[in-house]
């Protein structure tokens, strides 16, 4: 029986009525060493490696199988997965001809790991290097493996893991750029290839798509669903540089912030698509920011906006606030100035946004900055952010035709205010007698 034949009677015991795609049978019944799949996003491919490591441990006792993702959250997404599809099986019973099994197969569980009856076991791992060293695999799957900061890293690490035992490697992603570990799979030999464009999953439908179209920039599309690998022609802040200051951590709410370093907040205004970015970064040592909170607000009333930030700034008193006040900013930075000494406007000229841009470019440069890995659209928004030397022979710096920069605006506020002295003091209150 073909590995996607018991994946698909496994998903028909289940009652899920999901009937496997092509391309899944294809990726389930290739039996490569080494394989990598390039897919646009959503198109079923953590389903499809959480299908196949429980097929595979099924098949396999004593099967080891490790799932490895770039952060934390990722990771217990993808253990979810799993759970959820052994979950459908639980007291149901698998015929293959005179004999009858029982699937009621998991034996234990832990935060990370399952372990079957037959002995297997089935892992999911953050991105740590140093944990993975610990085990030994038959099986490895690197989910979005172009996500990982330290992917090289990763490779010296996994690579042992599976030498002893012939195991087997996956790696599975969207493209980001020419660089690193997924993209030299890609262009390599070695691997077995499987492309999944999002017309090969009908489950993604015509409106998911107009919705993605219209959050997406052209760039990003490209990239997340043509998963074209992009040259990163005139791009003022390369991948590698990016996934250097990404960090595995999670941002709270403000009202749990709890540190005595200072705070320094940027913001920028709703100009674009209506929306609000704010960003709070934390000095965590000599000239070294950590990003402790973001947050964004889209069509939400200016009063609603301007009472949060001045409540944000009343429980966090960030040494100072760096307000864009360009344009509809105005008003609710007219409140907030009456009212907070730490809050200074700046009217975003070329000149100074080239002074806030470039200084946000020495940080990340040299990696003074800590960036929460799943924060998607900041990372999204550096990625494609343009320098462009204009027909006059101006540089410009700005996100592509169109498209937002203002994730990159709010970081370089921010940073713009803990590496600056104010400005002038702001005199609050004259004398009078
Ligand atoms: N053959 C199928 N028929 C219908 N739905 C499917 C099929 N295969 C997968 N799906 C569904 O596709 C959805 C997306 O799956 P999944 O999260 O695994 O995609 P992904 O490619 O990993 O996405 P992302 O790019 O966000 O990581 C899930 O809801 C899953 O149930
Ligand atoms: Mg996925």
């Amino acid at each position: 029986m073909k590995v996607s034949d018991l994946a698909q009677l496994l998903l028909d015991i289940g009652e899920t009525k999901i009937r496997l795609y092509d391309w899944q049978r294809r990726w389930l019944d290739d039996k490569s060493r080494f394989r990598v799949m390039l897919k646009s996003r959503a198109v079923g491919g953590s389903f499809t490696i959480a299908l196949e490591s429980i097929v595979w441990s099924l098949l396999n006792p004593l099967y080891t199988t490790i799932l490895l993702s770039y952060s934390l959250r990722q990771s217990m997404e993808l253990f979810r997965k799993i759970r959820e599809q052994l979950s459908i099986l639980k007291d149901k019973r698998l015929k293959l001809g005179e004999q009858t099994c029982s699937l009621n197969i998991v034996n234990s569980e832990s935060r990370t790991e399952i372990t079957l009856k037959n002995g297997s076991r089935i892992i999911c791992l953050p991105n740590n290097p140093d944990t993975i060293r610990g085990y030994r695999a038959d099986q490895i799957y690197i989910d979005e493996a172009a996500m990982f900061r330290n992917d090289l890293e990763i490779k010296a690490a996994v690579i042992p893991i599976i030498a002893g035992k012939s195991g087997r490697l996956s790696l599975i992603s969207t493209p980001k750029g020419r660089r690193g570990w997924f993209y030299e799979a890609w262009v390599s030999s070695i691997y077995s290839k499987h492309k999944i464009h999002y017309r090969d999953s009908p489950h993604i439908t015509n409106e998911d798509l107009e919705g993605l179209r219209n959050t997406l920039s052209h760039i990003a599309w490209m990239q997340e669903m043509e998963m074209e690998f992009l040259e990163e022609l005139n791009c003022l802040f390369p991948v590698e540089m990016i996934l250097s200051c990404l960090e595995d951590y999670q941002y709270t709410e403000f009202t749990e912030i709890k540190t005595s370093n200072p705070l320094y907040a940027g913001i920028d205004l709703g100009r674009y698509r209506d929306s609000t970015i704010i960003i709070v970064l934390e000095k965590a040592g000599e000239d070294y920011l950590k990003i402790v909170f973001v947050k964004e607000f889209v069509d939400v009333d200016m009063v609603y906006q301007r009472e949060y930030i001045a409540k944000l700034i009343d429980t966090l008193s960030p040494v100072r606030v760096l307000i864009d006040k360009t344009g509809i900013g105005i008003p609710i930075y007219d409140f907030l100035v009456e009212k907070h000494v730490n809050v200074e406007g700046l009217t975003i000229t070329q000149n100074l946004k080239e002074a806030i841009i470039l200084n946000l470019y020495n940080y990340i440069r040299s990696r003074r900055i800590k960036i929460p890995i799943d924060c998607e659209e900041l990372i999204r928004q550096l990625q494609q952010f343009k320098k462009i030397q204009d027909k006059t022979g101006r540089t410009r710096y700005e996100a592509p035709p169109g498209w937002h920069d203002d994730y990159v605006i709010a970081l370089a506020l921010a940073v713009y205010a803990a590496s600056n002295p104010p400005q002038q003091a702001r005199i609050k209150e004259i004398w009078r007698w």
